[in-house]
Protein backbone atom coordinates (compact mmCIF):
# COMPACT_ATOMS: atom_id res chain seq x y z
CA UNK A 1 0.00 0.00 0.00
CA UNK A 2 3.04 2.70 1.10
CA UNK A 3 4.66 1.87 -2.19
CA UNK A 4 1.10 2.52 -4.39
CA UNK A 5 0.60 5.85 -2.06
CA UNK A 6 4.12 7.02 -3.08
CA UNK A 7 3.94 6.23 -6.68
CA UNK A 8 0.09 8.08 -6.74
CA UNK A 9 2.18 11.21 -5.43
CA UNK A 10 4.76 11.41 -8.46
CA UNK A 11 1.36 12.57 -10.28
CA UNK A 12 0.78 16.03 -8.73
CA UNK A 13 0.58 18.78 -10.37
CA UNK A 14 2.74 21.81 -10.74
CA UNK A 15 -0.20 24.65 -9.29
CA UNK A 16 -0.45 22.58 -5.95
CA UNK A 17 1.41 24.07 -2.70
CA UNK A 18 3.35 21.21 -1.49
CA UNK A 19 3.69 20.91 2.50
CA UNK A 20 6.41 22.01 4.24
CA UNK A 21 7.18 21.06 7.66
CA UNK A 22 11.02 21.62 7.79
CA UNK A 23 10.50 25.46 7.85
CA UNK A 24 9.70 25.31 11.62
CA UNK A 25 12.71 25.22 13.25
CA UNK A 26 11.68 26.55 16.59
CA UNK A 27 9.48 23.82 16.94
CA UNK A 28 11.52 21.35 16.25
CA UNK A 29 8.62 19.14 14.22
CA UNK A 30 9.48 16.00 12.48
CA UNK A 31 8.91 16.54 8.79
CA UNK A 32 6.18 15.36 6.80
CA UNK A 33 8.34 12.10 5.11
CA UNK A 34 6.11 11.43 2.32
CA UNK A 35 6.22 14.01 -0.11
CA UNK A 36 2.21 14.47 -1.00
CA UNK A 37 -0.10 17.27 -1.92
CA UNK A 38 -3.01 17.13 0.33
CA UNK A 39 -5.46 18.27 -2.08
CA UNK A 40 -4.62 15.59 -3.76
CA UNK A 41 -5.05 12.42 -1.35
CA UNK A 42 -8.02 13.43 0.79
CA UNK A 43 -11.57 13.04 0.13
CA UNK A 44 -12.69 16.78 -0.76
CA UNK A 45 -15.35 17.06 2.32
CA UNK A 46 -13.35 20.52 3.35
CA UNK A 47 -12.71 24.22 1.11
CA UNK A 48 -9.44 24.04 3.07
CA UNK A 49 -5.93 24.98 2.35
CA UNK A 50 -2.48 26.99 3.50
CA UNK A 51 0.53 25.61 5.70
CA UNK A 52 -1.06 22.62 8.21
CA UNK A 53 -0.98 24.01 11.36
CA UNK A 54 1.56 21.84 13.99
CA UNK A 55 1.50 23.15 17.19
CA UNK A 56 -0.28 25.15 19.78
CA UNK A 57 0.44 27.28 22.75
CA UNK A 58 -2.56 29.09 24.76
CA UNK A 59 -4.02 30.99 22.20
CA UNK A 60 -1.57 31.04 19.77
CA UNK A 61 -1.84 28.21 16.44
CA UNK A 62 1.31 28.05 14.44
CA UNK A 63 1.73 26.65 10.92
CA UNK A 64 4.15 25.06 9.14
CA UNK A 65 5.77 27.93 7.77
CA UNK A 66 6.25 29.03 11.49
CA UNK A 67 3.41 31.57 10.88
CA UNK A 68 1.61 32.45 14.60
CA UNK A 69 -2.53 33.08 14.81
CA UNK A 70 -4.32 34.18 17.58
CA UNK A 71 -7.07 30.73 17.46
CA UNK A 72 -10.33 32.78 17.89
CA UNK A 73 -11.91 29.45 16.45
CA UNK A 74 -10.27 27.19 18.64
CA UNK A 75 -10.53 23.94 16.74
CA UNK A 76 -14.94 24.56 16.17
CA UNK A 77 -15.04 25.21 20.00
CA UNK A 78 -13.30 22.37 21.36
CA UNK A 79 -9.91 23.90 22.46
CA UNK A 80 -11.83 25.40 25.45
CA UNK A 81 -8.68 26.10 27.63
CA UNK A 82 -6.40 26.79 24.48
CA UNK A 83 -3.53 25.02 23.41
CA UNK A 84 -0.88 22.98 25.53
CA UNK A 85 -2.94 23.76 28.73
CA UNK A 86 -0.53 21.80 31.60
CA UNK A 87 -2.97 20.61 32.86
CA UNK A 88 -4.09 18.25 30.47
CA UNK A 89 -1.12 17.40 29.33
CA UNK A 90 0.04 15.88 32.72
CA UNK A 91 -3.05 13.93 32.43
CA UNK A 92 -2.39 12.97 28.89
CA UNK A 93 0.58 11.34 29.88
CA UNK A 94 -0.26 10.22 33.18
CA UNK A 95 -3.67 8.33 31.86
CA UNK A 96 -2.07 7.27 28.71
CA UNK A 97 0.81 5.21 30.81
CA UNK A 98 -2.02 3.73 32.62
CA UNK A 99 -4.44 2.54 29.99
CA UNK A 100 -5.54 4.19 27.06
CA UNK A 101 -8.37 1.47 25.68
CA UNK A 102 -10.70 -1.01 27.84
CA UNK A 103 -14.06 -0.95 25.61
CA UNK A 104 -17.39 -0.38 27.66
CA UNK A 105 -17.58 -4.19 28.22
CA UNK A 106 -15.95 -2.93 31.73
CA UNK A 107 -15.87 0.30 33.35
CA UNK A 108 -13.11 2.50 33.69
CA UNK A 109 -12.06 5.19 36.54
CA UNK A 110 -11.72 8.09 34.36
CA UNK A 111 -15.01 7.43 33.24
CA UNK A 112 -16.80 6.90 36.73
CA UNK A 113 -14.99 10.24 37.39
CA UNK A 114 -16.03 12.08 34.36
CA UNK A 115 -20.08 11.13 34.57
CA UNK A 116 -20.22 11.76 38.36
CA UNK A 117 -18.63 15.08 37.65
CA UNK A 118 -21.44 15.54 34.79
CA UNK A 119 -24.50 14.21 37.03
CA UNK A 120 -22.93 16.59 40.02
CA UNK A 121 -23.29 19.82 37.76
CA UNK A 122 -26.30 19.56 35.84
CA UNK A 123 -30.02 18.31 35.78
CA UNK A 124 -29.46 14.61 34.75
CA UNK A 125 -28.90 11.94 36.39
CA UNK A 126 -27.62 9.70 34.00
CA UNK A 127 -25.13 9.91 31.43
CA UNK A 128 -23.86 8.16 28.04
CA UNK A 129 -20.37 8.44 27.01
CA UNK A 130 -19.55 8.44 23.00
CA UNK A 131 -17.18 10.03 20.76
CA UNK A 132 -18.59 13.02 19.35
CA UNK A 133 -21.39 15.43 18.37
CA UNK A 134 -22.99 13.42 16.40
CA UNK A 135 -23.27 10.17 17.74
CA UNK A 136 -24.47 12.39 21.59
CA UNK A 137 -27.62 13.29 19.38
CA UNK A 138 -28.07 9.85 17.58
CA UNK A 139 -27.80 8.49 21.11
CA UNK A 140 -30.34 10.97 22.10
CA UNK A 141 -32.83 10.53 19.20
CA UNK A 142 -32.57 6.65 19.95
CA UNK A 143 -33.08 7.04 23.48
CA UNK A 144 -35.76 9.18 23.16
CA UNK A 145 -37.76 7.05 20.47
CA UNK A 146 -37.37 4.33 22.96
CA UNK A 147 -39.31 5.97 25.57
CA UNK A 148 -41.63 7.55 22.95
CA UNK A 149 -42.55 4.10 21.62
CA UNK A 150 -42.41 2.23 24.70
CA UNK A 151 -45.53 4.72 25.22
CA UNK A 152 -47.18 4.20 21.54
CA UNK A 153 -45.76 2.49 18.43
CA UNK A 154 -46.69 5.43 16.67
CA UNK A 155 -44.43 7.49 19.07
CA UNK A 156 -41.17 8.05 17.23
CA UNK A 157 -41.82 11.75 15.66
CA UNK A 158 -38.80 14.13 16.11
CA UNK A 159 -39.04 17.80 15.34
CA UNK A 160 -36.16 20.06 15.09
CA UNK A 161 -36.02 23.87 13.99
CA UNK A 162 -34.59 25.55 11.51
CA UNK A 163 -30.62 26.44 10.74
CA UNK A 164 -30.20 24.07 13.81
CA UNK A 165 -27.33 21.74 13.37
CA UNK A 166 -26.86 18.59 15.49
CA UNK A 167 -24.26 16.62 13.15
CA UNK A 168 -23.78 14.22 9.64
CA UNK A 169 -24.88 10.69 10.90
CA UNK A 170 -28.56 9.92 9.64
CA UNK A 171 -30.34 10.39 12.78
CA UNK A 172 -28.83 13.87 13.47
CA UNK A 173 -28.56 14.57 9.83
CA UNK A 174 -32.19 14.33 9.76
CA UNK A 175 -32.55 16.15 12.34
CA UNK A 176 -30.74 18.72 10.83
CA UNK A 177 -33.28 21.38 9.29
CA UNK A 178 -30.91 22.50 6.76
CA UNK A 179 -31.63 21.49 2.91
CA UNK A 180 -28.33 21.65 1.94
CA UNK A 181 -27.15 18.98 4.05
CA UNK A 182 -29.76 16.53 2.86
CA UNK A 183 -28.81 17.17 -0.98
CA UNK A 184 -27.77 13.61 -2.74
CA UNK A 185 -27.51 11.86 0.48
CA UNK A 186 -30.95 10.43 0.57
CA UNK A 187 -33.80 9.10 1.64
CA UNK A 188 -33.45 9.99 5.14
CA UNK A 189 -35.13 8.64 7.58
CA UNK A 190 -38.68 8.81 8.45
CA UNK A 191 -40.30 10.59 11.08
CA UNK A 192 -38.52 13.85 11.35
CA UNK A 193 -40.02 16.64 11.00
CA UNK A 194 -39.31 20.98 11.15
CA UNK A 195 -40.56 24.32 12.28
CA UNK A 196 -38.93 27.48 11.68
CA UNK A 197 -36.86 28.34 14.77
CA UNK A 198 -38.53 30.90 17.50
CA UNK A 199 -41.81 30.67 16.02
CA UNK A 200 -44.70 29.05 18.32
CA UNK A 201 -47.42 29.04 16.79
CA UNK A 202 -45.75 26.93 14.19
CA UNK A 203 -44.17 24.51 16.22
CA UNK A 204 -47.24 24.16 18.10
CA UNK A 205 -49.28 23.24 14.84
CA UNK A 206 -46.52 20.76 13.64
CA UNK A 207 -46.54 19.47 17.55
CA UNK A 208 -50.44 18.73 17.13
CA UNK A 209 -49.67 16.97 13.97
CA UNK A 210 -47.93 14.22 14.86
CA UNK A 211 -47.50 11.60 18.08
CA UNK A 212 -43.53 13.15 19.18
CA UNK A 213 -41.01 11.49 20.87
CA UNK A 214 -38.30 13.98 20.84
CA UNK A 215 -37.86 17.84 19.86
CA UNK A 216 -34.09 18.53 19.86
CA UNK A 217 -33.37 22.69 20.01
CA UNK A 218 -30.02 24.39 20.25
CA UNK A 219 -30.73 26.92 22.67
CA UNK A 220 -28.11 28.81 21.00
CA UNK A 221 -27.24 27.95 17.56
CA UNK A 222 -23.69 27.84 16.90
CA UNK A 223 -23.31 26.99 13.32
CA UNK A 224 -26.56 28.62 12.24
CA UNK A 225 -25.05 31.65 12.67
CA UNK A 226 -25.04 32.50 16.70
CA UNK A 227 -29.06 32.67 17.20
CA UNK A 228 -30.49 32.64 20.22
CA UNK A 229 -34.17 30.79 21.00
CA UNK A 230 -35.85 33.12 23.17
CA UNK A 231 -36.64 32.19 26.72
CA UNK A 232 -40.41 31.91 25.68
CA UNK A 233 -40.44 29.46 22.64
CA UNK A 234 -37.83 27.32 25.05
CA UNK A 235 -40.41 27.52 27.75
CA UNK A 236 -43.32 26.06 25.30
CA UNK A 237 -41.47 23.38 24.33
CA UNK A 238 -40.32 22.73 27.60
CA UNK A 239 -44.47 22.81 29.02
CA UNK A 240 -45.66 20.83 25.72
CA UNK A 241 -43.21 18.62 25.96
CA UNK A 242 -43.93 17.88 29.80
CA UNK A 243 -47.63 17.60 28.76
CA UNK A 244 -47.08 14.71 25.77
CA UNK A 245 -44.13 12.86 27.50
CA UNK A 246 -42.32 14.18 25.10
CA UNK A 247 -38.13 14.14 25.70
CA UNK A 248 -36.92 17.48 25.33
CA UNK A 249 -33.32 17.64 23.98
CA UNK A 250 -31.15 20.71 24.38
CA UNK A 251 -28.31 20.30 22.06
CA UNK A 252 -25.75 22.11 24.18
CA UNK A 253 -22.20 20.55 22.01
CA UNK A 254 -21.39 24.16 20.81
CA UNK A 255 -22.98 26.36 23.72
CA UNK A 256 -22.33 24.27 26.53
CA UNK A 257 -19.40 23.91 28.56
CA UNK A 258 -19.07 27.44 29.78
CA UNK A 259 -18.72 29.03 26.60
CA UNK A 260 -21.76 31.00 27.11
CA UNK A 261 -20.34 32.39 30.87
CA UNK A 262 -22.43 29.84 32.35
CA UNK A 263 -21.51 25.81 32.30
CA UNK A 264 -24.50 25.40 30.77
CA UNK A 265 -26.26 27.95 28.30
CA UNK A 266 -30.01 27.08 29.28
CA UNK A 267 -28.72 28.17 32.74
CA UNK A 268 -29.94 31.31 31.53
CA UNK A 269 -33.38 31.00 30.13
CA UNK A 270 -33.79 28.96 33.38
CA UNK A 271 -35.76 25.70 31.30
CA UNK A 272 -34.21 22.25 31.62
CA UNK A 273 -34.38 19.57 29.56
CA UNK A 274 -34.85 16.26 29.73
CA UNK A 275 -31.77 14.96 27.74
CA UNK A 276 -28.77 17.43 26.92
CA UNK A 277 -25.93 16.36 24.75
CA UNK A 278 -22.25 17.55 24.93
CA UNK A 279 -19.33 17.02 22.94
CA UNK A 280 -16.53 19.43 21.73
CA UNK A 281 -14.83 21.10 24.33
CA UNK A 282 -15.24 17.94 26.39
CA UNK A 283 -12.58 15.41 26.03
CA UNK A 284 -10.10 18.39 26.23
CA UNK A 285 -9.20 17.81 22.40
CA UNK A 286 -9.73 14.53 22.58
CA UNK A 287 -12.71 13.03 20.95
CA UNK A 288 -16.09 12.54 23.47
CA UNK A 289 -19.68 12.96 23.59
CA UNK A 290 -21.92 13.06 26.32
CA UNK A 291 -25.70 12.34 26.40
CA UNK A 292 -27.17 13.49 29.88
CA UNK A 293 -30.44 12.55 30.99
CA UNK A 294 -33.11 12.10 33.46
CA UNK A 295 -34.09 8.55 34.81
CA UNK A 296 -37.41 8.24 33.04
CA UNK A 297 -35.09 8.68 29.93
CA UNK A 298 -32.50 5.89 30.82
CA UNK A 299 -35.10 3.64 32.73
CA UNK A 300 -36.31 3.02 29.16
CA UNK A 301 -32.89 1.78 27.43
CA UNK A 302 -31.66 -2.37 28.92
CA UNK A 303 -28.50 -3.48 27.73
CA UNK A 304 -27.39 -4.16 24.05
CA UNK A 305 -30.13 -1.67 23.15
CA UNK A 306 -27.34 0.85 22.28
CA UNK A 307 -23.43 0.94 22.29
CA UNK A 308 -19.67 2.42 21.21
CA UNK A 309 -16.46 0.24 21.28
CA UNK A 310 -14.37 3.58 21.79
CA UNK A 311 -16.98 5.84 23.71
CA UNK A 312 -15.55 7.07 27.01
CA UNK A 313 -12.50 6.69 26.15
CA UNK A 314 -10.32 6.57 29.51
CA UNK A 315 -7.64 9.52 28.22
CA UNK A 316 -10.77 11.63 26.56
CA UNK A 317 -12.33 11.57 29.94
CA UNK A 318 -8.92 12.17 32.26
CA UNK A 319 -8.88 15.02 30.18
CA UNK A 320 -12.69 16.10 30.80
CA UNK A 321 -12.62 15.79 34.32
CA UNK A 322 -10.15 18.16 34.44
CA UNK A 323 -11.96 20.18 31.79
CA UNK A 324 -15.00 20.25 33.77
CA UNK A 325 -13.13 20.94 37.23
CA UNK A 326 -12.26 23.73 35.13
CA UNK A 327 -14.48 25.43 33.31
CA UNK A 328 -17.52 24.43 36.32
CA UNK A 329 -15.99 26.99 38.57
CA UNK A 330 -17.91 30.00 39.29
CA UNK A 331 -14.87 32.62 39.00
CA UNK A 332 -13.82 31.22 36.05
CA UNK A 333 -17.29 31.52 34.27
CA UNK A 334 -17.50 34.63 35.68
CA UNK A 335 -14.78 35.74 33.68
CA UNK A 336 -15.87 34.18 30.70
CA UNK A 337 -19.11 36.34 31.21
CA UNK A 338 -16.92 39.33 31.53
CA UNK A 339 -14.60 38.83 28.85
CA UNK A 340 -18.02 37.88 26.35
CA UNK A 341 -18.94 41.38 27.28
CA UNK A 342 -15.69 42.67 26.36
CA UNK A 343 -15.50 41.60 23.15
CA UNK A 344 -19.00 42.30 22.15
CA UNK A 345 -18.36 45.54 22.88
CA UNK A 346 -15.19 46.24 21.04
CA UNK A 347 -16.91 44.48 17.98
CA UNK A 348 -20.03 46.26 18.64
CA UNK A 349 -17.89 49.68 18.41
CA UNK A 350 -16.86 48.49 14.93
CA UNK A 351 -19.89 48.13 13.58
CA UNK A 352 -20.53 51.67 14.36
CA UNK A 353 -17.71 51.97 11.76
CA UNK A 354 -17.98 49.22 9.31
CA UNK A 355 -21.55 49.56 7.28
CA UNK A 356 -20.45 46.08 6.48
CA UNK A 357 -21.71 44.39 9.73
CA UNK A 358 -24.77 44.29 10.49
CA UNK A 359 -25.14 42.87 14.06
CA UNK A 360 -23.29 41.63 16.90
CA UNK A 361 -25.15 39.07 18.60
CA UNK A 362 -24.07 35.91 21.02
CA UNK A 363 -23.32 35.39 24.85
CA UNK A 364 -19.96 35.03 26.54
CA UNK A 365 -17.27 33.77 24.29
CA UNK A 366 -19.98 32.40 21.38
CA UNK A 367 -20.27 35.95 19.57
CA UNK A 368 -21.22 36.58 15.83
CA UNK A 369 -20.56 39.43 13.53
CA UNK A 370 -23.60 39.18 11.25
CA UNK A 371 -22.48 40.60 7.84
CA UNK A 372 -24.50 42.36 5.66
CA UNK A 373 -22.68 40.22 2.72
CA UNK A 374 -21.14 36.67 2.36
CA UNK A 375 -18.35 37.26 5.17
CA UNK A 376 -16.21 34.32 3.51
CA UNK A 377 -13.57 37.33 2.15
CA UNK A 378 -13.15 38.70 5.35
CA UNK A 379 -12.59 35.37 7.08
CA UNK A 380 -9.90 34.64 4.75
CA UNK A 381 -8.10 38.46 5.43
CA UNK A 382 -7.93 37.59 9.03
CA UNK A 383 -6.32 33.97 8.52
CA UNK A 384 -3.70 35.99 6.18
CA UNK A 385 -3.31 38.57 9.05
CA UNK A 386 -2.91 36.09 11.72
CA UNK A 387 -6.57 35.74 13.18
CA UNK A 388 -8.83 32.77 12.91
CA UNK A 389 -12.01 33.08 12.73
CA UNK A 390 -15.02 30.58 11.11
CA UNK A 391 -18.14 31.48 9.01
CA UNK A 392 -20.96 31.02 10.70
CA UNK A 393 -24.64 30.25 8.67
CA UNK A 394 -24.70 32.45 5.30
CA UNK A 395 -23.11 35.96 6.52
CA UNK A 396 -22.03 35.26 10.06
CA UNK A 397 -18.27 35.64 11.61
CA UNK A 398 -18.08 33.70 14.68
CA UNK A 399 -15.42 34.08 17.63
CA UNK A 400 -15.28 31.66 20.08
CA UNK A 401 -11.37 31.71 21.34
CA UNK A 402 -10.33 29.59 24.01
CA UNK A 403 -12.47 30.28 27.61
CA UNK A 404 -9.28 31.25 28.95
CA UNK A 405 -8.52 34.67 26.26
CA UNK A 406 -7.46 37.71 27.81
CA UNK A 407 -8.25 41.26 26.79
CA UNK A 408 -4.98 41.73 25.50
CA UNK A 409 -5.58 38.81 23.24
CA UNK A 410 -9.15 40.28 22.56
CA UNK A 411 -8.08 43.55 21.61
CA UNK A 412 -5.13 42.40 19.03
CA UNK A 413 -7.80 40.06 17.35
CA UNK A 414 -10.62 43.03 17.12
CA UNK A 415 -7.41 45.12 15.14
CA UNK A 416 -6.99 42.26 13.20
CA UNK A 417 -10.34 41.91 12.51
CA UNK A 418 -10.93 45.95 11.89
CA UNK A 419 -7.75 45.47 9.39
CA UNK A 420 -9.13 42.68 7.76
CA UNK A 421 -12.73 44.86 7.37
CA UNK A 422 -10.69 48.17 5.92
CA UNK A 423 -9.70 46.05 2.56
CA UNK A 424 -13.33 45.66 1.94
C1 LIG B 1 -24.61 22.16 18.03
C2 LIG B 1 -23.86 21.03 17.38
N1 LIG B 1 -24.37 19.80 17.44
C3 LIG B 1 -23.72 18.76 16.89
C4 LIG B 1 -22.52 18.92 16.21
C5 LIG B 1 -21.81 17.75 15.63
O1 LIG B 1 -20.69 17.47 16.40
P1 LIG B 1 -19.48 16.60 15.81
O2 LIG B 1 -18.85 17.39 14.72
O3 LIG B 1 -18.58 16.38 17.01
O4 LIG B 1 -20.05 15.32 15.34
C6 LIG B 1 -21.99 20.21 16.11
C7 LIG B 1 -20.75 20.44 15.36
O5 LIG B 1 -20.44 21.50 14.91
C8 LIG B 1 -22.67 21.29 16.70
O6 LIG B 1 -22.19 22.53 16.65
Amino acid sequence: MKAKAAKVTKTKTASVKKVKAATVKKAKMPKITMDVSPEEIFVPTYKRGGAPFVRGKGIYIYDSDGKEYLDFGAGIAVNALGHAHPALLKELGAQGGRIIHTSNLYYNEPQIELAARLVKHSFATKVFLCNSGTEANEAAIKFARKRGTGVSSQKFHVLSFSDGFHGRTYGALSATAQPKFHVGVGPLPDGFHYAPFNDIQCAKATLDKYDFAAIIVEPLQGEGGVNAASVEFLRFLREYAAEHTISLIFDEIQCGMGRTGTLWYHEQAGVTPDIMTLAKPLGGGLPLGAVLCIDDVAACISPGDHGTTFGGNPVACALGSKVMDIVSDKKFLDKVQANGDYLKGKLAALAGKFRSIDNIRGTGLLVGARMKDDPSKSVDECRKRGLLVIKAGMNTIRFMPPLTVSRKDIDKAVKIFEAALSVG
